[in-house]
């Protein structure tokens, strides 16, 4: 994914290996019925936070356009149907 090649998402996830961050697949499993995961994420990545996934937090992205962040979350819970 473009956008995320351009950021730095990849230095802490992969799609399906747990990294620094959680494993994308593991993201777009736990929050596959959840409705308000959308806007939810994408607060997160933008604003950073630790808590969901253990203690070591997601640095904040303020650069990241909510909407270009939203893309991105909406690919991440893509991958699991
Ligand atoms: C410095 C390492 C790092 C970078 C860079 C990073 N993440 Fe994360 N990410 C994490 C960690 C650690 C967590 C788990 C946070 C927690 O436990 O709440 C996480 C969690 C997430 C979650 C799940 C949040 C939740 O509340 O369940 C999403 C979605 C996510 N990252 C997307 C992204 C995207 C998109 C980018 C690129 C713009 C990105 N991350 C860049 C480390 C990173």
């Amino acid at each position: 994914m473009a956008l995320m090649t351009k950021s730095d998402c990849k230095v802490c996830h992969s799609v399906n290996q747990k990294m620094v961050g959680p494993a994308f697949l593991d993201i777009a499993k736990r929050y596959k019925n959840d409705r308000s995961a959308l806007s939810k994420l994408t607060g997160k990545v933008i604003n950073g936070g630790a808590g969901a996934w253990g203690q070591i937090p997601m640095t904040p992205h303020p650069q990241l356009s909510k909407k270009d962040a939203a893309e991105m979350v909406r690919y991440i819970l893509s991958l699991k149907k």
